[in-house]
């Protein structure tokens, strides 16, 4: 029988049915992001509140969708950690009142888990174990992964997140928010080499990562000192294309440097790459030739699994397999957990 997964850690909020055998019966993402445009990121009491107006609307649509009835279910899952408190709370009661209502099992899942489970989801055959980079909004962080459920912590970022610098970027350069897409865009355009931003921590061993730097030596290339209010920084339509293509260079270098060294370091032929800077078109690419150079196995997200949603809540079968179910005492864990 399908299970319901839910999906509401940080903006998005998401339900998909999924088959016993992993299909997508059914799904629905309902995004926040023309809430928090004007803004310049996710406020999270905002968030919060627009979850709890979809998120029965959502389930809705996903129950429709694959034509299945909340009665047909076999388990609800829903990710209950890491991410923004109220947002999480709102994916968590309602699994929790729909698994008392319809009396179904429920499932924790963990975020960052599900956005390499999307790998998974992509190929045909195993991609554990494995070394997974999670590149997202909220991490930067690398894994030793011996399944889907069992990950080491190997590094992340010190300070921002890829995804976090991505949207500063933007922000710098009133792309509108989330930056992520509108910076990959224009620097399509640009010039990886006009400006030569630093790659923090690239020759340092281990796996950490730093963002802040670089986003730093963003924000002087673009205004001089003293300047607080960026919407009236003039730039033509190249010079902010330059900046987006050699920013966006820096990240990715030390992107694939530090993961090809984890293959390397953990002799492991597979690499798996989840989370929405991993939609990043350079990142694909300058990881595919890595993977070529270095001759690893690499399976990236699938586009519309890198981005915030329910499908890679597919993870929850594993869970199911295993027979780790959650109590009706599951509480949210908020925050930048690892
Ligand atoms: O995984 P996700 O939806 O949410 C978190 O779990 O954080 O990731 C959102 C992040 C945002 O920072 C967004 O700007 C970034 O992914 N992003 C991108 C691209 N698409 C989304 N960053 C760079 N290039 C992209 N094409
Ligand atoms: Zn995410």
């Amino acid at each position: 029988m399908p299970i319901l997964t839910l999906e509401s850690t940080c903006d998005e909020t998401a339900a998909a049915v999924i088959s016993a055998d992993g299909q997508v019966l059914g799904q629905c993402v309902a995004t926040q992001e023309t809430l928090h445009e004007r803004f310049g990121g996710v406020v999270p009491e905002v968030a919060a509140r627009a979850h709890v107006e979809r998120i029965l609307p959502v389930i809705d649509t996903a129950l429709t969708d694959a034509g299945v009835r909340g009665a047909e279910l076999d388990a609800i899952a829903v990710a209950d950690r890491p991410g923004l408190a109220g947002s999480l709370l709102v994916g968590v009661v309602a699994a929790k009142t729909l698994a008392v209502a319809w009396k179904k099992p429920l499932v924790a899942i963990n975020h960052l888990h599900a956005h390499l489970y999307a790998c998974q989801m992509a190929s045909d055959v195993p991609v554990y174990p494995c070394i997974g980079l999670v590149v997202s909004g909220g991490h930067t962080s690398l894994y030793h992964c011996t399944s889907p459920l069992d990950l080491d912590y190997l590094g992340g970022t010190i300070d921002d997140a890829a995804g976090e610098a991505f949207d500063k970027v933007g922000a710098m350069l009133n792309l509108g928010f989330p930056g992520g897409p509108q910076v990959s865009r224009l620097a399509a355009q640009g010039n990886p080499k006009a400006h030569a931003y630093p790659r923090s921590m690239l020759k340092e061993p281990g796996y950490r990562f730093s963002f802040s730097g670089l986003k730093t030596a963003v924000r002087y290339s673009i205004a001089p000192p003293g300047v607080k209010d960026f919407s009236d920084i003039e730039l033509s339509d190249q010079a902010k294309a330059d900046v987006c293509a050699s920013f966006q260079a820096a990240v990715v270098e030390v992107l694939v440097a530090k993961s090809v060294r984890a293959v390397k370091e953990h002799r492991c032929g597979h690499l798996i790459v989840g989370g929405g800077v991993a939609a990043n078109p350079a990142l694909r690419e300058a990881l595919q030739s890595a993977a070529e150079k270095h001759r690893f196995d690499l399976v990236i997200a699938p586009m519309n699994l890198c981005t915030d949603n329910a499908v890679m809540g597919a993870i929850a079968l594993e869970k199911i397999r295993r027979g780790e179910f959650a109590s009706l005492d599951l509480d949210i864990t908020a925050g930048l957990q690892r």
